[in-house]
């Protein structure tokens, strides 16, 4: 029957419900052997899924775990999935800045795998920070101050967890469908009302070019509308990673931005989405919601939310620290920055051991990348573009070459 199903597929036909479910419960199920789903995600991967396909994909997933109610929760909740960029802290920046307009953030994240970083590592630099709540602490702390930041419960879109992890080592990562039907079960299961997504679109990125942005958007709108979830979509340049790589130091950048002290590409990208998700959530105009969150931040009120949410899951800011072992990086070039590559810098950062390199390495939290010149900053020679902080050895890479000056 799988092989049908493989050949099937192979032949460019579209499968039936059942034909899918068979497929990937099997797989869950450890009834259908990793070797023959391999060679049906290839056979998606070549020949794409219809959107019916898509659909019933992602509603196998959804079901596959436990589904998320927070519908006693007051207010309209809006959640915000990012498709995977270096440097990405803007959770650590939205979530605050949003909750501190008034609209409650749920918001369960992931830990970092190979170059991209995740969020809960990044909070877990903050020593005596939680990231475990469970259900019940997550709805008491809502209540309380509007907020939660939190690992993701144990239980939720089994299916995408098993499916991506053979997609991350069979080349299958990159199939539009079956990326919406992964974005799509998790953020229905974690039960927001709407759902913000940040595309990140080029060279380095998941989604290379703007035609697969487009159709990525469109089939997350879709399935949203099937679900009766509202979803909006931004494409955003994935080399737009602030100044930071490297956790207590992205923290530490975040805390700028809430501030307002940090005015880069960075802070841009974060006013704009969480102007997006305060106009979702109130349903008020874009022009309007940017207002809002810009008194948000100038008032002061952001940053407290920040500090009120690491307070309320036992994080001590004042004890963040960051490795006092730094190495300047000095430019050899006189000429204005063209490019930094987002790519060669994550995976330098990943080398401090700021990353890791596979499931359960120990992460060192002091140590990663601070940009002192970004794109579009004139250099002469022997300007600073950069520190990096190390514990043990620096990489033997020549990370001034990352920076393309001209
Ligand atoms: N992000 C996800 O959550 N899933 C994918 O498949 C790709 C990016």
């Amino acid at each position: 029957m799988i092989i049908e199903i493989i050949e099937k597929k192979k032949n460019g036909l579209t499968l039936t419900k059942e034909e899918l479910a068979f497929a990937f419960e099997g797989y869950l199920k450890g009834d259908i052997p990793d070797y023959q789903m391999s060679s049906f995600l290839m056979a998606i991967c070549l020949k794409g899924l219809t959107d019916e396909e898509i659909f019933c994909l992602t509603d196998l997933f959804l079901k596959s775990g436990e589904i998320l109610d927070w519908s006693s929760l007051e207010g309209v909740k809006v959640d915000k999935h990012s498709t995977g960029g270096v440097g990405d802290k803007t959770t650590l920046v939205l979530a605050p800045l949003v909750a501190s307009c008034h609209v409650p953030v749920i918001k369960m994240s992931g830990r970092g795998l190979g170059h991209t970083g995740g969020t809960i590592d990044k909070l877990e630099s903050i020593p005596g920070y939680r990231t475990d709540l469970s259900e019940e602490e997550i709805k008491k702390q809502v209540e309380q101050i509007g907020v939660v930041v939190t690992g993701q419960t144990k239980d939720l879109v089994p299916m995408d967890k098993k499916v991506y992890a053979l997609r991350d080592v069979t080349g299958t990562v990159e199939s539009l469908g079956l990326i919406a039907t992964s974005i799509m079960s998790k953020k229905l299961a974690s039960g927001a009302d709407k759902i913000l997504i940040d595309i990140k679109v080029g060279k380095g990125a998941l989604i290379k070019n703007q035609e697969d942005a487009n159709f990525l958007s469109g089939i997350t709108k879709r399935i949203g509308d099937h679900y009766g979830r509202e979803v909006q979509t931004v494409l955003s340049d994935m080399n737009v990673l602030g100044r930071t790589i490297g956790n207590s130091l992205e923290v530490i950048e975040a805390i700028d931005v809430l501030k307002g002290k940090e005015q880069s590409e960075f802070s841009k990208l974060c006013i704009d989405l969480a102007s997006s998700m305060v106009s979702m959530a109130k349903g008020t105009d874009l022009a309007t919601s940017k207002q809002e969150v810009m008194n948000a931040l100038l008032s002061g009120k952001a940053l407290s939310k920040f500090l009120e949410l690491v307070k309320a899951q036992g994080g001590e800011i004042g004890k963040l620290s960051i490795s006092e072992k730094v190495f300047e990086i000095k430019s050899e070039k006189e000429g204005i920055v063209r490019h930094i590559d987002a790519l060669k810098m994550a995976k330098y950062s990943m080398n401090l051991g700021a990353g890791r390199k596979k499931e359960g390495d120990k992460i060192d939290p002091e140590v990663g990348i601070y940009l002192e010149k970004l794109v579009d900053d004139p250099v002469h020679i022997g300007d600073t573009l950069g520190r990096v902080y190390y514990h043990n050895v620096l990489p033997e890479e020549d990370i001034a070459s990352y920076f393309t000056i001209e």
